[in-house]
């Protein structure tokens, strides 16, 4: 039978009932990519949850399909997000599958120009303030309170419902669950929804616990520093976040699991970006590869033994932020006439005799 989508196929595990509609593009069922290159290098079993093949591009469906879903249920006209750019691009994508309104509130300048285009090309309402996420996710919230407007921000209970899933597909490709799942954090949402989903299978099924590893850009790292980040600055905008909703929720994954929250720097991020490009054939976008750069971070203190099987999430496609791709990316085209001499020419040096 073809894939119909998160909500069909994890339903037990759901808040579904007779009355939720089966809202979908497909959502979920996202490659795990080994990572061959990088595993041998650095002496792990290393995997890539990979997000980024998601309709939008990022994680973000598999919590959006589900408070979309609910939003229609309870017979909501309008949904309304703050957002970097992820978020917005999925709510105005299912808001327009379920012919609802959808307005996202954005921090001028600082959203990748792919999640912009999508938004807009969606057919969303979109406001940049004069701000970063956290106002204007304060802003909504307020706004979700006053007026008939279904927030979807992962404070929304379902949005965690639904992203769950990634951890039950993670147990349903390995057999079990992996030793370590390494994660990006911002708002702190996914990393606290994928602790329930393993949670939640390994109760039903007993299919093993991860220690959670989480990781923060350094600008941005309240929970590592313990301290609200007022104007929180990365490279890395998807995670540009200063006081996370899920705080608390993230602490109780890390410290259930044993893992931890650390933090990785721009240049680390934007090694680990183009590491995961050039050796992997993997292209996510920066704030996804904190992961990464967090994994390698803990390979080279001595925290993750030989053969440790890790996962690390690759929250969102790379195409996302092509910007941020030229911008850190030093070989450019090498310009050549329309002539044939001319381009083998230019071509010595790069061709095996
Ligand atoms: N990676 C990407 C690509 C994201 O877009 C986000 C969050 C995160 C990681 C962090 O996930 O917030 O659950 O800890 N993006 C949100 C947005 C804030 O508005 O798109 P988190």
């Amino acid at each position: 039978m073809s894939y119909k989508g998160l909500i069909h196929k994890y339903k037990d595990f759901l808040p579904v009932t007779d009355k939720t509609p089966e809202l979908s593009l497909q959502e979920g069922n996202t490659p795990l990519i080994p990572l061959e290159h990088l595993s041998k290098e650095w002496g792990i079993e290393l995997f890539v949850k990979y997000e980024g093949a998601n309709p939008t591009g990022s994680f973000k469906d598999r919590g959006m399909v589900m408070a979309v879903a609910k939003a229609k249920e309870e017979g909501s006209k309008a949904i309304i997000c703050a957002s970097t750019g992820n978020t917005s691009a999925a709510a105005a994508a299912y808001g327009a599958r379920a012919g609802l309104r959808c307005l996202v509130v954005i921090p001028s300048g600082k959203v990748a120009l792919g999640k912009l285009a999508q938004a807009k090309m969606y057919g969303a309402e979109v406001f940049e303030i004069e701000g970063n996420f956290d106002e204007a996710l304060q802003m909504v919230r307020k706004l979700s309170e006053e007026e008939p407007l279904t927030l979807v921000n992962s404070v929304n209970p379902f949005r965690l419902e639904g992203q769950k899933t990634a951890a039950f597909e993670i147990v349903d490709a390995l057999g079990s669950a992996p030793d370590v799942l390494a994660i990006p954090v911002g708002n702190a949402g996914n990393i606290s929804a994928y602790w329930k989903g393993f949670k939640e299978y390994h109760e039903k099924l007993g299919s093993g616990l991860p220690q959670m590893q989480g990781f923060q850009a350094e600008g941005a790292a309240p929970i590592v520093n313990k301290a609200v980040v007022k104007n929180p600055e990365t490279i890395a905008t998807a995670i540009r976040i200063g006081n996370p909703a899920s705080w608390n929720f993230a602490l109780e994954a890390v410290e259930q699991s044993s893992g931890g929250v650390n933090s990785v720097s721009d240049e680390e991020i934007v090694e680990a970006y183009h590491l995961l490009a050039r050796k992997e054939g993997v292209f996510a976008e920066p704030a996804s590869c904190s992961s990464i750069a967090g994994v390698w971070k803990l390979v080279k203190s001595g925290q993750l033994a030989p053969g440790t099987k890790v996962v690390a999430v690759l929250t969102g496609n790379g195409l996302k932020d092509p910007e941020t791709a030229m911008d850190t990316v030093t070989v450019n085209p090498v310009k050549v006439s329309n002539q044939l001499e001319d381009l083998r020419e230019a071509m010595k040096g790069c061709v095996l005799q």
